[in-house]
């Protein structure tokens, strides 16, 4: 038996981040999220997103987490946490569940640079025409931090593992064009972090 986990940060975030994705997703139908960590934002952004289909993934560690949550909530459109590990291929879903949105948050600055291009190389390989992507989390812009706050975050995240850090935004918007990404919007959220939107070619 494990507790349930929880993010106060995706409690904070989770209504300012659905507000966004509302009118992004507003003609979705299958939702991809990497790195779903507590399971909390799946349940959530499902809740009130009745019209499409959210699935979860992580690594396999943080699954009795998320399962957990979808245990005790009486969401029905979330589905079962799949491992997606970066370092690895992405699994390929259901053909009647082909993932037109890919939801990504709080991953890019915890996962080292080169699982952040896997991680567009995903987007390149599994993503079709047209589909949404968003990543929500911090970025420095022109090479400067968009607070105090994240600049200690940034030591912070290296002190810890020194493959973290605050990513540049320059460098994220190169490799998501690689991938076939145009920035539709780049929204300034609560708490010194951001929300960008991209669709694909
Ligand atoms: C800071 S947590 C963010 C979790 C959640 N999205 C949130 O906003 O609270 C970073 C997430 O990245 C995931 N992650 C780390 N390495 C990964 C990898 N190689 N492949 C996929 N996800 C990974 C972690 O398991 C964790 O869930």
């Amino acid at each position: 038996m494990i507790d349930k986990p929880f993010s106060q940060a995706c409690e904070n975030n989770k209504r300012p981040i659905l507000d966004i994705l509302t009118r992004v997703f507003a003609h979705t139908q299958h939702v991809l999220e990497v790195g779903s960590g507590s399971g909390q934002h799946a349940v959530f952004f499902a809740q009130n997103l009745a019209h499409l289909t959210w699935q979860t993934s992580d690594l396999a560690i943080n699954h009795a987490g998320i399962n957990k949550w979808l245990d005790e909530s009486p969401v029905t459109n979330v589905h079962r946490p799949m491992v997606l590990d970066l370092n690895e291929n992405w699994p390929t879903p259901p053909p009647h569940r082909q993932v037109d949105a890919v939801y990504t948050a709080n991953t890019l600055h915890i996962i080292s640079w080169p699982l952040v291009v896997k991680f567009f190389k995903g987007i390149a390989k599994n993503l079709a025409t047209k589909a949404n992507v968003c990543i929500y989390g911090p970025f420095k812009y022109h090479g400067e931090f968009t607070s105090v706050s994240n600049a200690s975050f940034d030591q912070w995240l290296k002190g810890r593992d020194h493959h973290s850090g605050i990513r540049d935004i320059e460098a994220i918007l190169l490799l998501a064009n690689s991938a076939g990404l145009s920035l539709i919007h780049d929204h300034v959220m609560p708490a010194n972090n951001q929300l960008l939107v991209f669709s694909k070619n």
